[in-house]
């Protein structure tokens, strides 16, 4: 028999906006992320725009990816900006230490970065080098990017072909400043993300929101300490705080670094572990928030997840620096997790880039080197399925009935989850099966308005092991979900085992 849920709906009471940036992208100089994956250079086979993979733009253009966070993660403190401007064959080269050991020649650098987010219409997050550069070069580069007018760098950015100045909304100071950034303390850290933001200026009318690096997860004393350092919210001198948001980093991870397991080769039990290690993202979030709401209670500084997603075993055969993962449906699951668990702490959390788009940990994209194929991941689709949330006010939902939590080794998982938010006379409700056996029957019960109509979608596929490969490029894909009928109390979905499902319902 299926499980069983009651869930309220309430139309008429509206949270906060979900912002389009909770569903953002994350691109570091790995593996084959920009090298083979957004980037293939002017004179490859493979249709491009000045370099820029266009069936790679294409589909992510159907994401609606609103920022890109580049050019790491860790390759971002060893980063010199300059090294990567100017005529191609002049650039010189470099190892990336942090990832496979290979030769870095930077050809993908500043100007062809802004190329693709202007391609892809994303914002660009970009972050300076802290653990091995200096205040001035972060400092140039902002101003080569941004700035108008005369000054030694606008010079410079001329030179290279670009007149205008660009518009860049997000700037990181530094990354993961605890470990790969420089293995720095709370206070250091804090003293130096003061230092080098009062350097990135804000030129002309384009105003950075500069993001410090945050916790390893649930490093509560890196949180407290960064507070601290955000300086006097509001006072003249420092109106917005020497940084606007603190970033958080935490991975899925099963077993230990050293064997995380297989993408594919999994079990139940894994997958349940799965899920019980995705579900901690709420606890973190929800206790460095309190940390937060002690300094700031009018929460205006953010909270920035720029690293989250699976980490499995490289695939077999592949360069363990490059980090190339395949994805299956339990990814895509862990994925609409995140984002239910997003979207319950919007008032905090502003902001998240899964790690990363193309080719590494929990893709998007994954491209093949030998037919230059491009597939698109479960994960992608639950990206495509909650695109209607981007920027729409929050509904207010709650479980009223359900299943039993499982018990889990010595945690427990909610077997269903879900969130719900509305825009432009549609309400978005995102729903997600967790049982890996059982079909659910749930009932909507929908309060404070009337439905017009509804459509549904639903992801699934028969094993928690399928995934999408070159020859079987849909095998999880979505569909039309069409067991949604009415209820005295609203309506009923049927959701098959294992699956996430988003109804759409127009409002009347
Ligand atoms: O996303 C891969 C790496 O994970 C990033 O470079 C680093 O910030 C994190 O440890």
């Amino acid at each position: 028999a299926p499980a069983t849920a009651r869930a309220v709906l309430d139309l008429d009471v509206p949270g906060p906006v979900l912002s389009r940036h909770l569903y953002g992208h994350f691109a570091e100089h790995l593996g084959g992320c920009i090298y083979g994956g957004f980037y293939v250079g002017p004179e490859s086979e493979i249709p491009n725009q000045d370099g820029i993979r266009l069936d790679v733009v294409e589909a992510l253009r159907e994401l609606g990816i609103p920022n890109l966070r580049w050019p790491g993660g860790c390759f971002a403190d060893e980063y010199h900006w300059k090294d990567g401007v100017g005529p191609k064959q002049d650039r010189p080269r470099m190892i990336n230490t942090h990832w496979g050991d290979v030769e870095e020649n930077n050809h993908f650098g500043t100007h062809e970065f802004m190329a693709l987010c202007e391609l892809l219409g994303a914002d660009p997050y970009i972050t300076g080098n802290l653990g091995s550069g200096t205040v001035a070069e972060m400092s140039e580069w902002v101003e080569y990017l941004t700035r108008d007018g005369d000054s030694p760098m606008v010079r410079a950015r001329r030179a290279n072909g670009r007149e205008d100045p660009w518009r860049v909304p997000f700037w990181g100071l530094g990354n993961e400043s605890w470990g790969c950034g420089g293995n720095q303390r709370a206070e250091a850290y804090a003293d130096l993300a003061r230092q080098y933001a009062t350097y990135c200026r804000d030129h002309g009318d384009n105003r950075l929101y500069k993001i410090a690096v945050g916790p390893d997860q649930d490093d509560y004393h890196w949180t407290e300490t960064l507070m601290k350092a955000v300086g006097t919210l509001g006072c003249s001198r420092n109106p917005r705080g020497y940084f606007q948001a603190i970033a958080l980093h935490m991975y899925t991870v099963l077993g230990s670094w050293e064997h995380k397991g297989s993408a594919t080769a999994f079990d139940t039990d894994d997958y349940y572990a799965t899920l019980v290690r995705a579900a901690r993202m709420d606890e973190l979030i929800t206790r460095h928030s309190s940390i937060m709401d002690c300094y700031d209670p009018g929460r205006q500084v953010g909270l920035v997840v720029d690293e989250w997603g699976t980490w499995w075993d490289v695939e077999p055969g592949t360069n363990p620096g490059f980090l190339y993962q395949q994805n299956t449906l339990r990814d895509a699951l862990v994925a609409g997790l995140h984002f239910d668990i997003f979207h319950a702490h919007a008032e905090r959390v502003v902001m998240a880039n899964i790690a990363q788009t193309v080719n590494v940990l929990q893709a998007m994209l994954l491209t093949d080197p030998a037919t230059n194929a491009l597939v698109r991941t479960p994960t992608f689709h639950v990206f495509a399925m909650n695109r209607g949330h981007h920027d729409a006010t929050r509904l207010r939902t709650a479980l009223v009935e359900g299943p039993d939590a499982r018990p889990v080794g010595e945690g427990s998982l909610d077997l269903v989850s879900l969130s719900a938010s509305r825009k432009d006379g549609t309400a978005l409700v995102s729903v997600s099966n967790l049982d890996a056996d059982r079909e659910l029957e749930l009932v909507l019960d929908v309060r404070g308005g009337a439905v017009a109509g509804h459509t549904a979608r639903v992801l699934t596929a028969p094993t928690l092991q399928t995934h999408n490969t070159a020859e079987q490029p849909d095998a999880v894909a979505p569909t039309e979900l069409t067991t949604v009928t009415d209820d005295p109390r609203g309506l009923r979905v049927t959701l098959p085992a294992h699956s996430f499902a988003t109804v759409s319902l127009t409002l009347a």
